[in-house]
């Protein structure tokens, strides 16, 4: 049996709120004293750390290049209790690219990993030029219903405010086998709170 929730946050909540003293005690959320089903209806956002971008460009000739631009941040799912019992869920966010010359064109999706046990799947991609992350994420909530568990799906953007800093240096006596020159940029991580553009359930 499928039944689809469509319902807005503000109508299911008594429905969260009765799962909050179910017996069941399935996915407690840490320390939000809720549960995974009320976390998810309520003001529910997700908590992105150390988003960090930095990248390398290295002319090994004048003429040969050898570049590498990088993203890594994590995301916590405060819905979620982590697999191991401490704290909630979070998955780690990586990617690496040498497309030239912005690396990230935020066209392309990357996955993030977190422990099987965590049962979310969360994917982003990453505009370098306009600075805008996009994330998107489905998990699971067994409290309500452990025999119908809802399945959470978000998505969100935020354009960060990122303060990158650039160092330039090329050989001033370049023979074959050396570095002819590099460029090496490191933004300061960011810590930031996002709240999902929408959010849908499934039961
Ligand atoms: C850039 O990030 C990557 C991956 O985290 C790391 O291995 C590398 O050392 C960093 N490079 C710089 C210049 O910070
Ligand atoms: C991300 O995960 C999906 C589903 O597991 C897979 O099909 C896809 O190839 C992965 N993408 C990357 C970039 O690894
Ligand atoms: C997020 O989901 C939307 C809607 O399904 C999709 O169009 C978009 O490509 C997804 N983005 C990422 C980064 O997974
Ligand atoms: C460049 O190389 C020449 C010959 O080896 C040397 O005399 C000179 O000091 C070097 N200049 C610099 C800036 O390293």
């Amino acid at each position: 049996m499928f039944h689809q929730i469509a319902q807005t946050v503000a109508t299911l909540l008594p429905l969260a709120a009765m799962a909050n003293g179910s017996p069941l005690g399935l996915d407690k959320s840490a320390d939000s004293g809720l549960g995974c089903s009320a976390t998810s209806f309520g003001v529910f956002k997700w908590g992105i750390s150390n988003f960090v971008f930095n990248s390398t460009v290295i002319y090994t000739t004048p003429a040969h290049q050898n570049s590498w631009g990088y993203v890594n941040f994590e995301v916590e799912n405060p819905a979620v209790a982590a697999g191991n019992g401490r704290g909630h869920s979070e998955a780690v966010c990586s990617a690496s690219s040498n497309r030239l010359n912005d690396f990230f064109y935020g066209d392309m999706p990357y996955n993030c990993t977190s422990a099987p046990s965590d049962r979310r799947t969360t994917t982003f991609d990453f505009n370098l030029d306009s600075r805008l992350l996009r994330l998107n994420e489905s998990w699971v909530c067994s409290d309500v219903d452990p025999e119908y568990p809802t399945i959470f799906t978000a998505g969100g953007a935020v354009t960060l405010n990122l303060e990158c800093n650039t160092k330039s240096w090329t050989n001033p006596n370049w023979t074959m086998g050396d570095i002819y020159s590099s460029t090496i940029t490191t933004c300061q991580p960011v810590d930031l709170s996002l709240s999902p553009d929408q959010i849908s359930a499934v039961a």
